[in-house]
């Protein structure tokens, strides 16, 4: 979230004590020349009396603690949606001490009109004490806020507090197709699964992956620098662990600590956001997941079908089908010694599916229209604007190559399905450059590419 306002009169305090830094030093080099040393010594007087009275503090953090409260900030976005609101605060809130808070802009200069926020918890909480949480601000008139940030009093002086830049409020669609993926923590190094993953996502018409970094494996994390350079992977710090005890679980009676995976669900609707205004489609499924069209070529050809036909519809849900890693395909074709030394899963060995038992509950991940989304969950949008449509598994399913869900099946009673192998041509050598270009398979094996 390194959004830099380019607004002059909400003066970041960093700037500014920069511009007294540089001018020091300046200062240093023209000492030596004792004739211009007086004109340079009053520039920089100049420069610290200037009154300053409405600046402000703006945080370039993808988390900021809202001051006098257990709460912090996440993000916010311009929403002009609902009527009578133009701000979507994304925040984590404590459930048991939510008090009354009021939104302070910075329009130009720190505005000393407050509004009432409305707060609006997300009701899948899990049973942590922590939860996603928006907050709705009405923008008082004539304030185009660049920045905003809530207070507990509307009296108190906002200079004193921490704002937070609006997004979105000059961004184009640019984007078909965007995955979100939430976070990322431990140390989490499954590198040959995740590379064929994302090279699977561009061969499928994805244009952008936004994922939530915690902490990761070191092969993994040089992965995504060079995704990250390519311009494909968009990384967001997110140092949770530094301000509450995240939960490795998504259940608090079972795994205990503050937030649900290390704030899961507060993440995927930060990247809906984030995508709101830049992105056709948003798919929100797990790394380990790959929304496979099986009539279609691609995900833009499957969306220019199944678009017009649901004109309506915000959410298109996807079912999930796990192929079990411990059932390998009996050829070895795609067992290739390159990637031998590679940590992690090769999805191309493993093409045995499951049959969902849908006499229980069975997750479906989402292809959304981020326009008709206001809150999502994991498996489900908890409010949006618009129809959920459950799409036929024939059209397009979730490959989930993982441990066995069902795991008494025998292999006689799973269905063979090699829909990975029908872009193995493109796939294999898309992943070979990857890795290379990640410096992740071996010199002498590089030069046989
Ligand atoms: C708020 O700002 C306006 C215009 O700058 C000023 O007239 C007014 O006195 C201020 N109100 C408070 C409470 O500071
Ligand atoms: C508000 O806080 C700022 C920054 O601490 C300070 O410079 C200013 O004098 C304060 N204004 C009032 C009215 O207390
Ligand atoms: C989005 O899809 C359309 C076809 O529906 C295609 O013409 C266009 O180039 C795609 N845009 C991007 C950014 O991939
Ligand atoms: C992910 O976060 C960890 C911990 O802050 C950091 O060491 C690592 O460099 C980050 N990785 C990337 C690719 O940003």
């Amino acid at each position: 979230m390194n959004t830099k306002t380019g607004n002059p009169t909400c003066l970041w305090k960093r700037d500014f004590a920069l511009l007294i830094v540089t001018g020091l030093m300046v200062m240093l080099v023209y000492s030596m020349n004792t004739e211009r040393m007086s004109t340079i010594r009053s520039l920089v007087f100049k420069l610290k009396d200037k009154p300053v009275p409405y600046r402000a503090t703006v945080s370039e953090e993808s988390i900021t603690p809202i001051k006098n409260t257990k709460h912090l900030l996440v993000s916010a976005f311009m929403d002009q949606r609902i009527k009578g609101f133009d701000i979507r605060i994304i925040g984590i809130f404590k459930r048991d001490s939510i008090q009354p808070l009021h939104c302070s802009f910075c329009c130009g200069s720190v505005f000393n009109q407050t509004t009432p926020a409305i707060i609006l918890p997300h009701s899948d909480n899990f049973g942590f004490p922590y939860t996603a949480t928006d907050v709705l601000c009405q923008l008082p008139k004539n304030c185009d806020a660049s920045h905003v940030t809530l207070l507990t009093k509307p009296s108190a002086n906002a200079s004193e507090h921490t704002f937070i830049p609006v997004r979105n409020k000059n961004e184009k669609i640019r984007f078909n197709f965007t995955v979100c993926i939430s976070n990322l923590f431990g140390d989490y190094n499954n590198v040959l699964q995740f590379a064929q993953t994302l090279e699977m996502y561009k061969l499928l018409g994805v244009d952008r992956v936004v994922i939530y970094n915690t902490s990761c494996g070191p092969e993994l994390k040089r992965l995504l620098q060079s995704y990250i350079q390519e311009g494909f992977l968009e990384v967001v710090p997110w140092p949770i662990d530094k301000f509450l005890k995240p939960s490795n679980g998504w259940r608090f009676q079972e795994h205990g600590g503050e937030l649900q995976y290390f704030g899961q669900l507060v993440t995927l609707n930060e990247c809906v956001y984030r995508s709101m205004e830049r992105s056709r489609y948003v798919l929100l499924n797990d790394i380990d997941e790959i929304i496979m069209p099986y009539k279609h070529d691609n995900l833009v050809s499957l969306m220019n079908t199944l678009g017009p036909q649901h004109p309506n519809v915000g959410e298109f849900h996807i079912e999930n089908h796990i192929f079990p890693k411990k059932h390998f395909e009996p050829s070895g074709r795609f067992h290739l010694s390159r990637w031998e030394k590679i940590p992690g899963v090769n999805i191309l060995e493993h093409i045995y599916r499951e049959d969902p038992d849908r006499s229980v509950y069975h997750p479906h991940k989402m292809i959304v229209r981020p326009k008709l989304i206001e809150q999502t969950s994991v498996h489900e949008v908890l409010r949006r604007f618009g129809e959920r449509y459950k799409v036929p598994p024939d059209v397009c399913r979730i490959i989930h190559v993982r441990v066995a869900l069902r795991g008494h099946l025998k292999l006689e009673e799973l269905n063979e399905d090699k829909r990975l192998w029908d872009f193995q041509e493109k796939l294999i050598p898309n992943v070979d450059k990857a890795l290379k270009r990640a410096g992740l398979i071996p010199a002498e094996e590089q030069n046989k590419l």
